[in-house]
């Protein structure tokens, strides 16, 4: 009797394992071609807002963040820039109530620092700014910048253009065209504004196409300002212009990520669309 038990015993187990195999080769095909992952990868403005902090942390300068919600007084007053000032206009700025808004730049972080360290100082602020600007293929109502400050004694223009210049030079390589113009800025004396070539140009230089829509056939798009520290905004921070001097700037990262990767049109970085994304990673 136990016998024929376990001989039946077997044979029902043979026969479940036959079935298994059988439902396996049919459910698994070992020769079918595999479905990769999709990953993801770093936003391209993440990574030049990266790439240029890693320029200054080299050169030892402190990366500091600030709020995106600022006082008058620090985006605008501490700067030098007076109340009559058209870039005080309610349609420049998103206003959240009187004396306080979004900021417009990350130059704010400048006295709000200088307040808070004695020189000699070097920082880099990146980070979001809003402006009430229409969109079209360079601008965009939210974007990114980096500030950048350096004050100590003796600083002159001519260190703001050899750091400007290296920054670039690791941005975009060596043979993108850079031009500083003079310009003028509240808060800043001399001032000078940064262009370089526009991404968009090539398809615009066909004889009898119509002029390039990102920079409107200027050839030159702006990608940032810069200066010396106006004496004003020194003592605003809570240094003697007499002891030291200071350069500043402020660069747009979408303005300088479409120069890297050839795009002409800001608003491709804010739609994500995964199968461009993922031809910048
Ligand atoms: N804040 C300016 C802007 O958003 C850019 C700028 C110009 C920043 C000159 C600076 C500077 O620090 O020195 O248009």
């Amino acid at each position: 009797m136990t016998e024929l038990e376990a001989l039946l015993v077997a044979k029902a187990r043979n026969l479940e394992s036959h079935a298994l195999d059988a439902e396996l080769a049919l459910a698994i095909d070992v020769t079918f071609p595999a479905s990769e992952p999709a990953l993801g990868s770093l936003h391209p403005l993440r990574r030049t807002l990266e790439d240029a902090c890693d320029y200054f942390e080299r050169r030892g300068f402190a990366v500091v963040l600030g709020d995106e919600i600022e006082t008058e007084y620090y985006n605008f007053d501490a700067l030098n820039i007076p109340a009559d000032h058209p870039a005080r206009e309610g349609l420049d700025s998103f206003y959240l109530r009187p004396g306080v808004l979004l900021r417009t730049h990350t130059s704010p972080m400048q006295v709000r620092t200088m307040q808070n360290h004695p020189a000699p100082l070097a920082i880099v602020v990146p980070g979001r700014v809003y402006r009430r600007d229409g969109v079209d293929a360079r601008h965009s109502p939210v974007f990114h910048q980096i500030e950048g400050l350096l004050v100590a004694p003796g600083i002159h223009m001519g260190h703001l253009k050899g750091v400007l210049t290296g920054l670039f030079r690791q941005l975009f390589g060596p043979s993108q065209a850079v031009r500083f113009r003079p310009s003028f800025f509240p808060f800043t004396e001399p001032s000078a504004e940064v262009d370089t070539t526009c991404p968009g140009c090539s398809a615009s230089l066909v004889d009898g196409a119509a002029p390039c829509r990102t920079c409107g056939g200027s050839r030159w798009i702006e990608i940032g300002g810069a200066g010396m520290v106006h004496p004003r905004v020194l003592r605003e921070g809570g240094y003697d212009p007499a002891n030291v001097t200071g350069w500043a700037f402020g660069v747009g990262i979408e303005r300088i990520a479409m120069v890297r990767h050839g795009i002409d049109d800001i608003r491709v970085f804010f739609e994500n669309e995964p199968r461009v994304l993922a031809q910048l990673a």
